[in-house]
């Protein structure tokens, strides 16, 4: 019975928490990307058609979660990618995010503009991403 009342209390308060971490991060995230990434992908994620890609509702995005990932700690992704139906072939630049910072941006890319991911980008993932390739 003890044990019961025991699960009962803490698994409500790690479900809380977790959720507060997501909402954190993607709190985090929001001003990270208005200083690095709102300049080409723009404030409602749409981006610039035939130039830079969308994020809002990008198919590459969601199918390429870690390679999006390097693509913004090391810079770039090699040759041309196809966003929503759209050719692009550009290269970004590294911008000298930190580990938590990607994780935090990912996590606030990956839940506007009607993005919704079921999972949190966590930093130890990317700090786990050592090579573009
Ligand atoms: C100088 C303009 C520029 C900036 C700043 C920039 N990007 Fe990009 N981004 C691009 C271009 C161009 C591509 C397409 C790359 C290619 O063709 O290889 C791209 C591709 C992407 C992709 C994969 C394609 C997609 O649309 O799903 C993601 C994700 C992404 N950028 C996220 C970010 C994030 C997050 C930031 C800020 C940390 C950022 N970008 C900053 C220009 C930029």
């Amino acid at each position: 019975m003890k044990s019961l009342k025991f699960i009962l209390i803490i698994f409500p308060i790690l479900i809380y928490s977790q959720k507060d971490s997501l909402a954190i991060s993607i709190n985090n995230g929001k001003s990270l990307y208005n200083d690095f990434c709102i300049i080409c992908h723009m404030h409602d994620g749409k981006g610039q058609k035939g130039i830079f890609p969308p994020l809002a509702k990008s198919d590459y995005l969601f199918k390429n979660i870690q390679e999006s990932i390097k693509a913004i700690k090391f810079g770039g992704i090699d040759g041309e990618i196809i966003v929503n139906g759209v050719k692009y072939d550009s290269k970004m630049e590294k911008m000298g995010l930190y580990d938590d910072e990607i994780a935090d941006i990912m996590n606030y890319i990956l839940n506007s503009w009607e993005n919704n991911y079921d999972k949190r980008i966590t930093e130890e993932y990317v700090k786990s991403l050592k090579t573009l390739k």
